[in-house]
Formats: structure tokens, C-alpha cells, sequence
């Protein structure tokens, strides 16, 4: 039997519609039904909403949506029982062979999504402003041994600030680089006890030589050709590329360092880049959520960090909660003047999330 739940659909490119539709609900084991209470806004849904990049060739109509949270209307999966609060990430962000996860009602198993149990006395609004942000932090953080000196770039963004918090939380020494003085005041106000963070205006002039002291390079060592020991930062997790990547390879790192990249779309000169991988030996790694998903430990890792939530050492941040309604609003290119959340909007910090009423 059918039941009617409904769906934000993107019926043509820039064009979402809150559709009814109707789906058998009679699950197979394995499977849960989950009343979607959150999702957020991901840069990958907004290439889907304008079927630009990777997504020219999108079969419509198409509901958007890579992760939610929520809570279990019905189980028969042994792991999480009627009632148990969830957050999801689907296990393929592309290709996925169904819809994504902007329903009302959401059949989900262990095979198609990351489910994750949101601890009793942290909100499923928190959750919905980390769930991606945080695997992929913690697939980024895995590179590095303990005590390393990190370089975040785009530190606000949902990945970035979440990197800077449980990098930090870990006993790294985080250092981040953002767009903007209200954004570097923020964060060094905000995330000050999660531990050892600094911040560095990517604005400012001469931002390069703000760095510098804080990266180690401002040291008196100079880099040995043979060790790994030497002035600089021991890595860099980066996903913006561009002149803020290629300097900080230049001029921030030290000798054999660790650069992890994350972003699908990076414009940089790559004659550069390689030339600061070479002269300075380092070791890059293409930092991938997809990957850390299949890892054994990978739920046990996020599930960790979501209990971090819960006594404020962690504290995700939602830079906006949008109806659905106003979702689309937040998609569509706007005027700077716009009254709307979007994702383009200058000094956005955290992700925008949208709640299902
Ligand atoms: N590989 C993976 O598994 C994986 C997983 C998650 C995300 N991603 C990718 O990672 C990227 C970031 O994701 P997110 O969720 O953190 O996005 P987000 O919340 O939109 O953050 C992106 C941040 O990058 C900054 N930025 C953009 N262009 C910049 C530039 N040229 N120089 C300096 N800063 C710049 C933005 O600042 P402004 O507001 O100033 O523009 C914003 O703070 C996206 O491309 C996403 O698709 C990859």
C-alpha cells in the first residue's frame, strides 16, 4: 500500500516544488522509515539546482539532498529501534541510484546511507549543521599524527569549521585562514575552547607574513633537505585552492608536510603547485568523505565527535535555518542586498540547514 509523504523537487533547472508523492512503505529488512525533521544546503546541491558542473545531465525531475536527520517512525533494522533519533548521509554523493533526501518520509539502510544515533541532549538541529562537515573533517584529520601544526583554509565554511574544532579537540595546533576580519574575530572568539586555534585574515595585506610566526616559519630553523624536521607547519587541509593555496604551500609549509585537497572544483596554477610539492617534498592526499564512510570505525568516529556536542565542546554552527519555502531563495542567485540566507552571501560562517514543517 502507498502512502503519501512529500519531496522538494527540482522539476527544472532553478525550480524547486514541494511535491506530494507516494511510496510502499512495507520495508525489507534492514530498512527504516525516518520522518526527515533537518537537512542542510551543501555546495553540491546548489551545482544541482542550477544542473551546472558535474550534474549538466540530470534527469528531472529530481529530489535533492545528500544527508538529513530525523527520527525512526519504523524498523526493521536490528541497530535503531521506532523513536531513535538518526542523522544519514547518503554513501554515494553522485550517482546515487534513487533520490536524495529531501522527503518528509525516507526509506533508508546501512547499504545506501552513513546512519549515525544523535545522542538524547543534543539537538537535531546541531546535528543537521555537522553531519557531512563532520566525516569529512575527520577523514581530512586522519593524515595527521598527534600534535601536528594544521592549516585550515576556508575555515568557516562547514568543512573548515569543523576541522578547525575537532583538529583542535584533538590536541592539534589549528591555524585558519578565512575571508574577512569579522570572520577571523568570530572564530577566535568562538572556538577558543576547543584548544589551541589561531586565525589569519586572508584579506588583510601582507596576510602571508601574519602567518608565518604562527606556522613556525617565523623560527630560526632552517628546512633540512634530508629530515622531516624544519620550520613550518606540518600540513594543510585545503578546499579552495587558488593564490590562497598556492602560497601556503610556498611560503607556510614545512619539509615533506602533508597537503590533504578536498574540493571537487579548484581553479590554481598548477605550475606552482607542483613546483612547491617538489621543492618542498610534500606529501598530497585527496581527502574524500566517501572513502572514510567505507572505513570500519567510521560511525564510531562521527558518533564520538556528535557526543562532543553535547557538552558544548563541539558546537556546530547553522548560519541559517531556512523553511522550505524559503530553500529556494537560498539557492538562487541573489543581489547582494537580498534579505535571504544564501550560499553565496558574503560572511556566511556554518552551513545553512532547512527544517521540514
Ligand atoms: N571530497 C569530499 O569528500 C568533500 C566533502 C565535503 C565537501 N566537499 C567539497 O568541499 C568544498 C567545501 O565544502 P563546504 O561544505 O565546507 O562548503 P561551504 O560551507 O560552502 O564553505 C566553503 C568556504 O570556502 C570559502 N571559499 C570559497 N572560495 C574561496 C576562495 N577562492 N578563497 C578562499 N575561500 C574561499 C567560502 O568563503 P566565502 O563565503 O568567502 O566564499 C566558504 O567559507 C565544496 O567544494 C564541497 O563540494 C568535498
Amino acid at each position: 500500500m502507498s502512502t503519501k509523504s512529500l519531496a522538494l523537487t527540482l522539476t527544472r533547472p532553478k525550480t524547486l516544488e514541494l511535491r506530494s508523492v507516494w511510496q510502499d512503505e512495507t520495508l525489507r529488512s534492514g530498512q527504516l522509515l525516518v520522518q526527515v525533521e533537518y537537512s542542510s544546503v551543501q555546495p553540491q546541491d546548489g551545482d544541482m539546482f542550477n544542473c551546472s558542473g558535474r550534474f549538466t545531465e540530470l534527469e528531472l525531475p529530481h529530489v535533492l539532498g545528500v544527508e538529513g536527520v530525523g527520527v525512526v517512525l519504523k524498523s526493521r533494522c536490528e541497530t535503531f529501534e521506532e523513536g531513535a533519533r538518526i542523522a544519514f548521509i547518503l554513501k554515494k554523493f553522485f550517482s546515487d541510484e534513487s533520490h536524495g533526501c529531501w522527503q518528509r518520509r525516507l526509506i533508508l539502510d546501512e547499504h545506501r546511507a552513513m546512519i549515525l544515533r544523535v545522542p538524547a541532549v543534543v539537538g537535531l538541529n546541531q546535528v543537521a549543521a555537522c553531519t557531512t562537515s563532520t566525516a569529512a573533517a575527520l577523514a581530512f584529520l586522519k593524515y595527521f599524527p598527534p600534535t601536528s601544526r594544521i592549516i585550515v583554509t576556508a575555515a568557516c565554511g562547514a568543512v573548515g569549521l569543523a576541522t578547525m574544532q575537532l583538529g583542535a579537540l584533538r590536541g592539534h595546533q589549528m591555524i585558519g585562514l578565512v575571508r574577512g576580519p569579522e570572520r577571523a574575530a568570530w572564530i577566535a572568539k568562538e572556538l577558543v575552547r576547543c584548544g589551541s586555534i589561531t586565525v589569519v585574515d586572508t584579506e588583510s595585506p601582507g596576510w602571508i607574513r601574519l602567518a608565518c610566526p604562527l606556522t613556525g616559519k617565523g623560527e630560526l630553523v632552517a628546512p633540512s633537505p634530508d629530515t622531516d624536521a624544519g620550520a613550518g607547519a606540518d600540513g594543510l587541509i585545503d578546499g579552495v585552492g587558488g593564490e590562497v593555496l598556492t602560497l601556503a604551500m610556498e611560503e607556510l609549509l614545512r619539509v615533506r608536510a602533508i597537503v590533504v585537497r578536498y574540493s571537487a572544483v579548484l581553479e590554481e596554477d598548477a605550475a606552482r603547485v607542483d613546483a612547491a610539492q617538489q621543492k618542498h617534498r610534500l606529501l598530497v592526499k585527496e581527502g574524500s568523505v566517501e572513502d572514510f564512510m567505507a572505513s570500519l570505525d567510521a560511525i564510531q568516529q562521527v558518533e564520538a565527535a556528535f557526543a562532543l556536542i553535547a557538552d558544548a565542546r563541539y558546537r556546530p554552527k547553522a548560519w541559517h535555518v531556512a523553511s522550505v519555502k524559503e530553500v529556494v531563495e537560498c539557492m538562487k542567485d541573489q543581489p547582494i542586498w537580498t534579505r535571504h540566507a544564501t550560499q553565496v552571501k558574503p560572511g556566511r560562517i556554518g552551513r545553512i540547514i532547512w527544517k521540514f514543517e
